[in-house]
Order: C-alpha cells, then sequence, then structure tokens
C-alpha cells in the first residue's frame, strides 16, 4: 500500500481521550521539573525526579530506551540541553549554574498512547537577549499551532514558525522536526519548522501532532557530540527548544500538554 504508507494518522474518539489523559501526565511532570531548576542542581537529579513521578503514576517513559532495533537507545527519562546544546542532551553529573537555560523534553506512554513536551527554562537570572530568545522560541510555537485549523496545509505551520524566528533574528534549526505522535512517539508526518506556506497535506480534525521548534542564537548548523544524542550548534550560540502535542479539532488547536502554568 505505498500510497498509503505514509498518510497521516486520524485519532478515534477514543483514542483521542486516551492522548489528553497521556499529555495531562506529561504537562503535570513537566511542570514540576520546571520547579526543580535552579543553581546547583544535576542535570541527572532532574532525570531521577522525572523517573520517579513516572513510576508513582504507573506509567512508562516515551525516551528511555528509544531508538533503531539493535542499537542500545536513549539512556534516560528525561532530556537536557543545556546552553548551545539544541535537543537530545543526556543527564549527568553536570550542576546548573545561574545564566544558563536548560530544556527539558520529555514523554510518557499512557494507556498505550505517547504525550511529548518541551521547555527551556532559565536557571536563576539571564541575561536580557537569552529571555528574548526564549520568549521568540515559545512564540514561535504558538504561532505554528496558530496554523493548526481544518483546511490548512502542513507547510503553513513550519512557515509561521519560520518568519516568527527569523523575524526576531534568529535561525530555525533544520536538521530535526516534529512529528505526528499516538501509539507511537514518532508517526508521520514530519513537520519542518521551515519551508514555504501552502503546501503539502491538509490538515483534519483527529490529527495530532508534537510541533517542537527549535531557536539557534547564530546560524542553523547543528554538530553531533561523541555520545550521539546530543545535538550543539555548530558556532556554540544558545539554543532553544519549546514542544506541545496539538490536537486538530473542528474548531482549531487543541493544545494537550498544557495545564494551568504550563509554557
Ligand atoms: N521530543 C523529542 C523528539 O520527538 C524527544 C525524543 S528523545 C528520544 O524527538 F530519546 F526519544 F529520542
Ligand atoms: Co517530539
Amino acid at each position: 500500500m505505498m500510497a498509503f504508507r505514509d498518510s497521516i494518522p486520524v485519532k478515534t474518539r477514543h483514542e483521542i481521550e486516551a492522548m489528553r489523559e497521556a499529555a495531562r501526565h506529561v504537562a503535570e511532570i513537566l511542570l514540576e521539573l520546571r520547579e526543580l531548576v535552579q543553581p546547583g542542581i544535576t542535570t541527572a537529579e532532574l532525570d531521577e525526579h522525572a523517573a520517579r513521578a513516572i513510576e508513582r503514576r504507573g506509567l512508562r517513559s516515551s525516551f528511555l530506551g528509544y531508538g533503531p532495533q539493535g542499537l542500545p537507545g536513549y539512556p534516560a527519562t528525561l532530556c537536557t540541553s543545556v546552553n548551545e546544546e539544541i535537543v537530545h542532551g543526556i543527564p549527568g553529573p553536570r550542576e546548573l549554574k545561574e545564566g544558563d537555560i536548560i530544556g527539558l523534553d520529555f514523554g510518557v506512554i499512557a494507556g498505550g498512547f505517547h504525550g511529548d513536551s518541551a521547555v527551556t527554562v532559565p536557571v536563576g537570572r539571564v541575561d536580557p537577549e537569552v529571555e528574548r530568545l526564549l520568549a521568540t522560541t515559545r512564540s514561535a510555537l504558538y504561532r505554528g499551532i496558530e496554523q493548526m485549523v481544518p483546511g490548512r496545509r502542513l507547510s503553513d505551520i513550519g512557515h509561521a514558525i519560520q518568519t516568527e524566528a527569523e523575524g526576531a533574528g534568529f535561525s530555525v534549526v533544520r536538521s530535526f522536526v516534529g512529528h505526528g505522535i499516538g501509539r507511537k512517539l514518532h508517526e508521520p508526518p514530519q513537520i519542518p519548522n521551515y519551508g514555504p506556506p501552502g503546501k503539502g497535506p491538509r490538515l483534519r480534525p483527529g490529527m495530532v501532532f508534537a510541533i517542537e521548534p527549535m531557536v539557534n542564537v547564530g546560524g542553523p548548523g547543528v554538530r553531533m557530540l561523541e555520545d550521539e544524542w546530543t545535538a550543539v550548534t555548530e558556532d556554540g550560540s544558545l539554543s532553544a527548544h519549546f514542544e506541545h502535542t496539538v490536537l486538530i479539532t473542528e474548531d482549531g488547536p487543541e493544545i494537550l500538554t498544557r495545564v494551568e502554568g504550563s509554557h
């Protein structure tokens, strides 16, 4: 069924209920993690908190062990990406210090469905220009989400994100993309954070996407560290990452990974 292989899944009412539940867990736990961020805490401590929260709720991690079959897979529950790290930073003994920024990327499986969300937060006080990077990346995410209206086309999402990020003088990462999400963490389609408007399949109610812009202060280039997971900016500039799992309804987007106080 070649022609249908990459078609975009549309969720049933029942599946949507299960995804709301999974995403709510993600949102609640991510809020707890955000509140722990302060100078002196290690990224491993944040990961341990995430793992305990998952266990207490009787859930499973979307990320632990994730990867191509036969390979060891991602070694932690949480991705912790500090400063010039873009995504997939591996938790460890590194202590956060005043002025850092840290991206927390987190996903769970509940009732057979994944939820996936990320936020980048300042550690203590940061420079105004760094605040602007965080605010712009978040608003780029929201500009993308605003496009999730039935009848719009897939590339409208990335176009809106790129316009917002580049309009503020920053660049968007090309090597990583947003994605469909459901019984698998990554489902069709891939959702680039850039591109022309008005291309690709039409958006329909019942589609669920994880939208996740990564925005760099400098150029868009990416380099991989030797751990084979951590992606950093090629020029060493700071990078921010925000993500939500979002359902398309008849009336527009419903952000599933948002509770009171979320990004
Ligand atoms: N939000 C990220 C993504 O969708 C997190 C994946 S971490 C991994 O790619 F370990 F699962 F790869
Ligand atoms: Co994701």
